[in-house]
């Protein structure tokens, strides 16, 4: 079928065929199909949907548009773990080394950040000399090693799906659940784990602002999981204000190691804890959810995870030395402290906001092309719920730039105090299986 009648029939809504949208996805990656109809079948779609089916076949249809990660020389279940991002979101750096600990294979593809969200590969390169681009060949000996391996994503995995993103990004139709469940699903799939936890978002610093679309899109990324027989379980977390205390680079390290000393900073602890006992029980390692949590509740902070981490950053080049002190890694020319201007309780902190004065302090790219400044900083000491008075330091902001009043203007917008104290949320929303 010509891409005209093709995009005519999804305009209409009606159903693309199986070999259709085969068709399409190869015409589009290989360029046989411009940009201007793909782009009109992505507004298309935005606006009628996909079955299940659809999403299914276009999932695939992605996935093998590109390299497709073998993991088969790696022993024991392979399970994967993917956020839907955030501020302040350093999870994968516990739940890795947590997972692997208990002899569970971590073998993880991460991303870069982009906006006011970060990636968990830029956070690993504040160890200087880390290497995010290991052969397949390393990849998988260290994960058989160590059980555990993180590297950037390779330059042919789902090249349709870089494509069709750069397309959406540009013509207003990122925001389509079909459109993001193919789009992340093909990536995981491709990566080759048996089985995936999602960590899907919600509130206002995430993609899915309501619970609503947060549960839409997990549930249809869970059904293209299962579609092709890979277990797959979504659990709807909160990010109605950054995680944990520190938003950056090596400062979340750092939190993330104070995690696994034992520290109990409560939602970092609780939402690590939840996907880890996931992952484990998908890995086969426990019965049932609530043995795996208790027990990897004993172990968070017993030092075996922890153990995994310095073995996981020196084996990949980096300065593991730095795990037991990061204070040289956090060192800046400027520092400045944002104070209440008046008394209440913190009732709202917009995550989407502290994001980007982190990224104004040099933490973040606002383009592809900005270079990262890994001591770069915003430390939070108060968070919803927490009085202030007047004069009290809300938060630390450290930058190698000029650029600190800059940014705590948008720490100024971030934080709201009310009179009253706002009733918490719950740290886990939902789990989709
Ligand atoms: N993340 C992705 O990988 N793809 C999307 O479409 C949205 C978020």
């Amino acid at each position: 079928m010509r891409m005209v009648d093709l995009i005519a029939t999804k305009r209409d809504g009606g159903e693309l065929a199986t070999a259709d949208i085969q068709a399409m996805v190869e015409g589009f990656t290989n360029g046989e199909i411009p940009d201007y109809q793909m782009s009109a079948m992505s507004m298309a779609i935005f606006y009628q949907g996909m079955s299940d089916r659809e999403i299914a076949d276009l999932t695939m249809a992605m996935v093998n548009s590109g390299d497709v990660i073998d993991l088969s020389r790696i022993h024991g279940k392979k399970v994967d773990k993917h956020s839907t991002g955030g501020v302040g979101d350093k999870i994968s750096l516990i739940v890795a080394p947590l997972v692997a600990s208990i002899g569970i294979p971590v073998a993880k593809m991460s991303g870069r950040g982009l906006g006011h969200t970060g990636g968990t590969i830029d956070k690993l390169e504040a160890f200087p000399g880390f290497d995010v681009e290991l052969s397949e060949e390393a990849f998988v000996s260290q994960v058989n090693d160590i059980k555990m391996a993180i590297i950037g994503q390779t330059g042919n995995l789902t090249p349709a799906d870089k494509k069709l993103y750069a397309l959406r990004d540009v013509t207003a139709t990122v925001n389509s659940i079909p459109l993001i469940a193919s789009s992340i699903m093909s990536k995981k799939i491709a990566a080759g784990a048996d089985s995936i936890v999602l960590d899907v978002k919600t509130g206002s610093g995430a993609f899915m602002k309501s619970f609503e679309d947060a549960k839409a899109l997990a549930t249809e990324m869970v059904s293209i999981g299962k579609s092709v027989n890979r277990k797959t379980v979504a659990v709807i977390t909160d990010m109605d204000q950054p995680l944990g205390f520190e938003i950056g680079n090596a400062n979340e390290v750092k939190e993330a190691i104070e995690v696994l000393q034992g520290k109990d900073v409560r939602d970092l602890k609780v939402i690590a804890l939840t996907i880890a006992s996931h992952m484990a029980v998908l890995g086969e390692f426990y019965p049932t959810f609530d043995e795996a949590y208790a027990d990897l509740e004993t172990r968070l902070g017993n030092g075996a995870a922890l153990d995994v981490f310095k073995k996981f950053i020196a084996a990949q080049g980096g300065d593991a030395s730095l795990v037991d002190d990061m204070t040289k890694a956090l060192e800046t020319k400027y520092e400045k402290t944002f104070v209440a201007s008046k008394a209440g309780y913190v009732s709202e902190i917009i995550a989407d906001e502290v994001g980007v004065a982190a990224m104004i302090l040099g933490a973040g790219r606002a383009t592809k092309a900005d270079e990262i400044d890994h001591a770069a900083s915003v430390t939070l000491h108060k968070k919803v719920g927490d009085h202030v008075e007047v004069g009290d330091v809300i938060a630390t902001l450290r930058s190698n730039k000029e650029t600190l009043d800059q940014a705590i203007e948008k720490m100024d917008h971030a934080y709201h105090i009310s009179e009253t104290k706002p009733e918490a949320r719950p740290l886990v929303h939902a789990v989709i299986q």
